[in-house]
């Protein structure tokens, strides 16, 4: 294929440690002659690309789901994080006053059995008189992550546990992160045979202001002693309620992904067993949840985003969810496979929480959540990137079996790969993840060309360009990765799945890049890689058309052509074009056999590109390197067209049935 010369000059610059694509461009390139594509659009010649091909991982990383998409604003709510012996660190938790005027620590009173610590707030200073509390009071309060963004006109559910051993004059305050501007406030006021056991109280706080960089506060001048528990803030804006940041859902949503992997990668092993995910633990009543440190990734989670919430996220975007379940398997310790029924019978358990009518057993506690109709869950991964360990193969025998016979119809996903050798054990796909360099990338476009064409289907569950090809998301990395996509849909009767990872980042917790999303408490943006992936959000469930390139002397085009309906009686002719080279390429695309017209008044080219291949977006400039959409009034069957230097261009022919006069 034409990017071998492309692909062998990188590399060589590569090896002299220089390598960019700016670099690779010399070479005899001014002879060059307008690269042609050949298309055989005819429906014989048509393939039909797997409805799932292109969907989404997400993985809790880079404080993506606390403090990202889950939309809880108060961090370590359940003063949890800080571990279950006490007095414990209540970080991100201060205090408001010093030692004269309050004390605060943690003991193990909470009325949650899985969450014992509560915070104990005795309040030292008087209502009046020398020892007299500061006006505002004194007490607790929260930054949330990395200060939390309450907008004006905006509404807040407060919710937090309570109990003292007196009446009770509490002030519940949203306020800049120095405690000066009140941005909403409410008060709690009690007695003691109110609030002597534990008491849950709900606030609503409306903001009569924007602060980006805001904290919830707890505060009294009454002397006293309050515990609280379970403290949070939850914007009422959520996706349909869910508990998903609006902005970020609709940026996940906008990449149409046909199915949802979830919730790791690493985080589903943990670099311990001890703190692996588990999802028992991350279902039910979010203030009974005990929440966990994520010790791959180094934070702690309160798990509101549990394993009922992916489902219902998979739901949300009409994506299929794949449930990834740890094989009994950490980065650093193993359960022998004669010791696996426990989990075995754990994961069972899960696939009848998800499916299970809501008279069965744990059908029963997603109905109780709100979800009596079983969730469409038809994937299970056992483990991640495990395949080398010691036990993997025998524990997921026993977890295969198991699933097998009590829920036939489940495609089970292997860690083992197929691509370059028959495996030793049964599996519906294979999970592949592709991490290298640019020139990498790029050649692992034809990874799956020779690859057997029977057995289990290949789902890249993680690919991304890194190190210094991909920086923080580069437009280089962007066009390599869509030259693997292209040779994904070409193989597309092998590759059955693919998702780039990781999806999400907190600008403020960069734990691995590049990311295809980051954001902050309030403003987001997509990196090169979420513009490209926009490319194939079509494909999907499309058929794709056998291209031959001819005189594509410069050697760097990758191309793929596609048929898609957009709805019912719309439907586009896509060519997608990838030119890794830093000089403007001329292409001439001509498409046989089409069973329909071109209409090129409503068709359109799109492109991906910028001044130099290693341009990124940030938040000053978050559309530097964005698809630009464009009419393209001389699309036709027979096209010339120019294809810009580093980009990424497709070509949607709007298709018009036959008349019997055409
Ligand atoms: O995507 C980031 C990490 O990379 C994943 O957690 C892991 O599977 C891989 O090593």
């Amino acid at each position: 294929m034409g990017f071998y010369k492309a692909y062998s000059c990188l590399l060589l610059y590569s090896l002299l440690g220089v390598c960019t694509l700016r670099h690779c461009c010399g070479f005899g390139l001014e002879d060059d002659q307008p690269a042609t594509l050949l298309i055989d659009a005819s429906p014989q010649s048509a393939k039909k690309i797997p409805d799932t091909l292109f969907g989404i991982f997400f993985e809790e990383i880079n404080h993506a789901g606390a403090g990202g998409l889950w939309a809880e604003l108060v961090s370590n709510r359940g003063f949890e994080a800080g571990g279950p012996n006490t007095p414990s660190n209540i970080d991100p938790w201060s205090i408001i006053g010093n030692e004269s005027s309050v004390i605060v620590s943690t003991d193990r009173s909470s009325c949650f059995e899985l969450n014992k610590v509560a915070l104990k707030m005795e309040v030292v200073c008087d209502n009046e008189g020398p020892n007299a509390c500061p006006p505002d009071g004194v007490g607790i309060y929260n930054p949330g992550f990395w200060g939390m963004n309450i907008q004006e006109g905006k509404t807040y559910k407060v919710i937090l546990y309570i109990r003292s051993l007196g009446p009770v004059n509490i002030s519940v305050s949203l306020t800049s992160s120095d405690g000066l501007q009140t941005l909403a406030s409410s008060r709690i006021q009690a007695t003691y045979f109110e609030v002597s056991n534990w008491k849950r109280i709900e606030l609503i706080l409306v903001s009569k202001a924007t602060n980006k960089d805001s904290r919830i506060q707890l505060t009294s001048n009454a002397k006293g002693i309050i515990w609280f528990d379970q403290v949070s803030v939850m914007p009422l804006d959520t996706y349909k309620g869910h508990g998903f940041r609006q902005d970020l859902f609709e940026m996940l949503a906008d990449l149409k992904p046909r199915f949802l992997r979830f919730p790791g990668g690493s985080y589903v092993e943990g670099s311990w067993l001890s703190n692996a995910f588990r999802w028992k633990p991350t279902i039910g009543p979010w203030e009974e949840r005990s929440g966990h440190f994520n010790d791959v990734w180094n934070y702690w989670t309160d798990d509101g985003l549990g394993y009922f919430e992916f489902l219902q996220l998979a739901e949300d975007l009409g994506a299929t969810p794949v449930w990834v379940f740890n094989s009994g398997i950490s980065h650093n310790d193993e359960i022998d496979t004669l010791d696996i029924s426990s989990f075995v019978k754990d994961l069972l358990d899960s696939i009848e929480f998800a499916r299970g009518s809501s008279s069965s057993t744990w059908g029963s506690v997603r109905a109780a959540m709100g979800h009596p109709k079983p969730f469409d869950l038809k994937y299970v991964a056992i483990g991640n990137q495990d395949c080398s360990k010691k036990n993997y193969i025998g524990n997921y025998n026993k977890f295969y079996s198991a699933l097998k016979t009590a829920y036939p119809d489940i495609n089970v996903i292997t860690n083992c790969d197929a691509s370059s050798g028959r495996l030793d054990h049964p599996a519906d796909l294979y999970d592949l993840h592709v991490y290298t360099s640019a020139n990498g990338m790029i050649s692992m476009a034809h990874h799956f060309d020779h690859t057997p064409r029977v057995g289990p289907k290949a789902f890249v569950s993680e690919y991304a360009v890194t190190g210094r090809d991909a920086g923080r998301g580069s437009l280089l990395a962007a066009l390599a990765q869509a030259a693997f996509l292209i040779g994904l849909e070409v193989n597309s009767d092998v590759v059955e799945m693919a998702s780039n990872a990781p999806l999400l980042v907190n600008d403020n917790d960069w734990r691995f890049t590049p990311d295809a999303i980051v954001f902050n408490s309030w403003q987001l943006y997509g990196t090169p890689t979420y513009w490209m992936q926009q490319f194939f959000t079509e494909s999907s469930g499309a058929v794709i058309f056998p291209i031959k390139m001819v005189s594509n002397p410069s050697n760097s085009l990758v191309a793929s052509a596609i048929k898609w309906r957009c709805s019912e009686d719309e439907i586009y002719f896509r060519v997608k074009v990838v030119n890794v080279l830093a000089k403007t390429v001329s292409v001439k695309i001509s498409v046989t056999g089409l069973d329909a017209s071109v209409n090129p008044l409503m068709s359109f080219k799109t492109v991906l590109t910028s001044i130099n291949p290693m341009d990124e977006n940030s938040f000053g400039e978050p559309e530097k390197v964005t698809a630009k959409e464009m009419s393209f009034p001389s699309a036709s069957t027979e096209m010339n067209a120019l294809l810009p230097a580093h980009s990424l261009t497709s070509f949607d022919l709007f298709l018009a049935p036959l008349t019997s006069a055409s």
